[in-house]
Formats: structure tokens, C-alpha cells, sequence
């Protein structure tokens, strides 16, 4: 529609500033000392859903970080687009890697270096204004809701309660997420998966106390060694995860569906040499889409012990912790795997050490079917704006609460992402392309008029 390309045009300027201050604050959801910023930010959004044309918008406190609610309904009888975003972020460090200030969003080569700006209040973003040209130029057709959370990148520990206490507040016919990656603008894709995750902490305890390295060494076992020996044998010589039952409730993908991704474009040597790599890495016999979309991985995280502060000391120490995590497909359950993970870290520990793991939060994995109406949309919408029909692609990534909104709200989740894998999601110098995002704002606002009319 040319009002909306018109619109657009004459405020994109405008729009960008908007998203720039809002990447101005740190709403690092990890960290207590940023608790201020994370109301800052949440009423930063509030603020800006109202100006954009919402009619009702709520903050709702939570045991943790705030949720923003926001709605423009135009007429009950019409349809209901459920948007979900997250305004929180990951921690920026390592800081001394960032070309930029990671709070002082940036603008070099057409994209914007900050974090938060693709991961995910860029892409936030991009639905205000997509409300905003809607209502502004008098094109609504159905009605919209905004669920935008502070918690996401910390396992969404409040919003399950929050959304199971308010069906009828969030009530609607699909949700809309923007929170994941396209293939590029040339080839546009739409995610029809995301994985789950199990993610745990290990805790590894030697003798009592750290000792002088000199004075016992070799006579009592190292827990950091121990740690590593046990880590290590968690994968095979084919790099298959190598506990027992993990693979039992993997569902086999179709070779017809698995023909079907290898038809999505991949460059193996701008991939590794993106990356800085000589080689990849992964489980025999299947293909690197492969690795990150259909089939369940074991990732280390972390892992620490023993002295790291300047210079030596020699000592032999009483702890090592690692972090650990399994990415999941379905039909994995977290609960079982965390379970099956922990369980097995006991049963492999030798009795020279004693091993505490527990839980940090899981999320179950996530997969839609590409005939559904909110699906048809998406990929009309795309076509609308790119010229190009998406292909379909497993993400890797996880939205623990997709699985949990199918389950509590009975409706459909499209993932229509417009960040990029290289974007440095979660590391240092997080980018988003501008063109990704104005791409954006023109491509949402086809997807409610579609959306409406089936
Ligand atoms: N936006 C990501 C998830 C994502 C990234 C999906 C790229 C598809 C492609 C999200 O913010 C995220 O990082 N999720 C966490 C999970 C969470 C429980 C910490 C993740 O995937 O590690
Ligand atoms: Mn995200
Ligand atoms: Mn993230």
C-alpha cells in the first residue's frame, strides 16, 4: 500500500532516533543492579505503544521484571493479532571486544551496533510503528495486542503464571513474534521451528579446601580434571551426544522434509570463514541446517575453577563448575532431559569427587505447520514486500513461551524474523541492519490486512 510506503518515508528518520533511545538503556534482565532500567525500558515501551495509536497500555509487575501490555481494538467481531516481544537483553560482555559502547547504539555501514538492537527491541520496534502507520493512516482491519516481556533471555520465569491469569486479556486468533532470523533480504525465510532448551549447573567439589598444588598434587584428584573428563565424554568420536535415552523421543525428520531444507541456500566457506574457523564441527551424517534445526544439541556454556586472577598461583582447587545446556526438538521434554542430564553427570562422577547440578530453566521446543492461516499470512506478506515467497527453516534458537502460548491460548505462532544469523546475537558488537528494519515495518503492517481478510 502506498500510504503506508509514504508514511514511512517521511518518518523514517524519526523512527530510527525512537529505537535508538530506546537501545539507550541497559534492561539487562540477568543483572539486579539494572532492575531500574528494566522499569525505564518498560515504560519507554508503554510510552511509545501510546503515542503509536494503542488505546489501553498496562505495565504489570511480576515477580521479576515488568510485563507490557498494550492493545488497539478497533472492533471485538474483527480478528486478533497477539504480538510478543522481549525489551530485555543479555549482558554485553565481554566489553573490551565491542567496537562501540554496547548502550550507545551506533550507526556504521547502514546497520545499528548496540545491544538489543536485533535481539530484541529492534525488532520490538518494528511492530510500534508497524501500529503506528496502521492507525495513523487509518488502515486498521483487526485488532492487535502486544505482550512484551523483561525476562525472556532469562528463561521467561514469570510470564508463563502471567499468561495463564489473563487467557481473556490475551485472548486472540494467532500470535506474531519478530524475534529470530531470516536467511537474508534476498532470500527471505520464516522460521516453522525453535528448539527447547534444558539448561544446567554443575558444581564439582575435591577435597575440602584449595590446597598448595606442590604439596598435594598427585595424590588427590583435581576436580577441574574430573569436570573435563566427564564433559568430554559426553559426545562420541561422531560427535553424537553420548547419554543414554537422549535420543529416544527425537522425532526422525522425513527425508522428503529433509530434501526440502537442503534446498535453502548455504554457503559452507563464507559460513566458517564468518566465523573465523578452519573447519565446523558436528554430529556425523548430517548437514550444518541440519545440525542447527532438527537435531538436539550439547553445549558448554561455562566453565571456571580454580585461580583465573592475574598471574600464577599454584594451587590445587577444591571446586569446578560448569554451565551446561541441550538444545531439544521435539518431541524432547526438557523436564526429562534436565533429569536424564543430571542424573547421568552423578552416575559418571568418579568417588574422588562429589557432583551438585541443578536446574536454571528449560523451555520446550517449538514447531507450526505451514497451512495455517497466521503461516499464509506471514508468507504473503513477505511476498508482498520482498517479491519473493519465504522458504520455510528450523531456527535454532529457543522462545521457551511459544510452546507454552500454543498450549494456554489454543493458537498458532508465526515466527517472522527479520534479524540475521550473523547479527552477533548474545555476543559482542550485536548489529542490526536498517534496511532489515524498515524491511520490517513495511512487511507487518501486510500481515495484519492478510491476517484480517482470511
Ligand atoms: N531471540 C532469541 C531466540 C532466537 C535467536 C531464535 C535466533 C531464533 C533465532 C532469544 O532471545 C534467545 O536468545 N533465547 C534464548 C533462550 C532463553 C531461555 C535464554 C536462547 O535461545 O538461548
Ligand atoms: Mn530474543
Ligand atoms: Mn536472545
Amino acid at each position: 500500500m502506498q500510504v503506508w510506503k509514504d508514511y514511512q518515508e517521511k518518518n523514517k528518520d524519526r523512527f530510527l532516533d525512537e529505537l535508538l533511545q530506546l537501545l539507550r538503556i541497559p534492561s539487562i534482565s540477568a543483572k539486579t543492579e539494572h532492575k531500574p532500567d528494566m522499569v525505564k525500558c518498560a515504560e519507554a515501551v508503554k510510552q511509545r505503544l501510546l503515542e503509536a495509536g494503542a488505546d489501553k497500555v498496562e505495565l504489570y509487575p511480576t515477580d521479576g521484571h515488568p510485563i507490557v501490555y498494550g492493545e488497539k481494538i478497533i472492533d471485538p467481531s474483527k480478528p486478533t493479532v497477539l504480538v510478543y516481544g522481549h525489551y530485555d537483553v543479555q549482558p554485553p560482555e565481554p566489553l573490551n571486544l565491542w567496537k562501540n559502547e554496547p548502550f550507545d547504539p551506533t550507526i556504521i555501514n547502514g546497520k545499528i551496533f548496540a545491544r538489543g538492537s536485533c535481539d530484541d527491541k529492534g525488532q520490538v520496534y518494528m511492530h510500534v510503528k508497524a501500529l503506528e502507520i496502521l492507525v495513523k493512516t487509518n488502515t486498521l482491519t483487526n485488532n492487535i495486542k502486544f505482550c512484551i516481556e523483561g525476562e525472556e533471555e532469562v528463561g521467561s520465569p514469570n510470564l508463563g503464571k502471567f499468561v495463564s491469569a489473563h487467557k481473556d486479556l490475551l485472548k486472540a486468533d494467532c500470535v506474531l513474534i519478530s524475534d529470530s532470523a531470516m536467511i537474508s533480504l534476498d532470500t527471505p525465510s520464516l522460521d516453522i521451528g525453535l528448539r527447547g532448551l534444558s539448561y544446567i549447573e554443575v558444581e564439582v567439589t575435591g577435597p575440602n579446601r584449595d590446597l598448595h598444588s606442590g604439596v598435594y598434587g598427585g595424590a588427590v584428584a583435581n576436580p577441574i580434571t574430573i569436570l573435563a573428563k566427564m564433559i568430554a565424554s559426553l559426545h562420541d568420536e561422531n560427535n553424537h551426544i553420548s547419554i543414554p535415552g537422549f535420543y529416544d523421543d527425537v522425532l526422525i525428520s522425513s527425508d522428503e522434509e529433509r530434501a526440502l531444507m537442503a534446498k535453502a541456500p548455504f554457503d559452507e566457506k563464507e559460513y566458517r570463514e564468518d566465523l573465523g574457523v578452519k573447519e565446523l564441527w558436528g554430529e556425523k551424517g548430517y548437514s550444518t541446517n541440519e545440525r542447527t534445526g532438527i537435531r538436539p544439541t550439547l553445549e558448554l556454556n561455562g566453565i571456571w575453577g580454580g585461580y583465573t586472577g592475574e598471574g600464577a598461583k599454584t594451587v590445587l582447587p577444591s571446586k569446578a563448575f560448569a554451565k551446561i545446556s541441550a538444545r531439544l526438538v521435539p518431541n524432547q521434554e526438557s523436564d526429562k532431559i534436565t533429569t536424564l542430564l543430571i542424573d547421568h553427570l552423578q552416575k559418571i562422577a568418579p568417588a574422588n569427587v562429589t557432583v551438585k547440578a541443578s536446574l536454571h530453566h528449560g523451555g520446550e521446543p517449538y514447531v507450526t505447520p505451514i497451512d495455517s492461516n497466521a503461516y499464509k499470512a506471514a508468507s504473503k506478506a513477505i511476498e508482498a514486500t520482498f517479491g519473493k515467497s519465504p522458504i520455510p527453516v528450523r531456527g535454532g534458537g529457543s522462545i521457551p513461551i511459544c510452546a507454552l502460548f500454543e498450549k494456554e491460548l489454543g493458537i498458532k505462532i508465526v515466527l517472522m524474523g527479520f534479524g540475521l544469523d550473523s547479527d552477533n546475537l548474545h555476543s559482542p558488537n550485536e548489529k542490526f541492519d536498517l534496511a532489515n528494519f524498515y524491511k520490517g515495518i513495511e512487511t507487518i503492517p501486510h500481515f495484519h490486512h492478510f491476517f484480517a481478510e482470511m
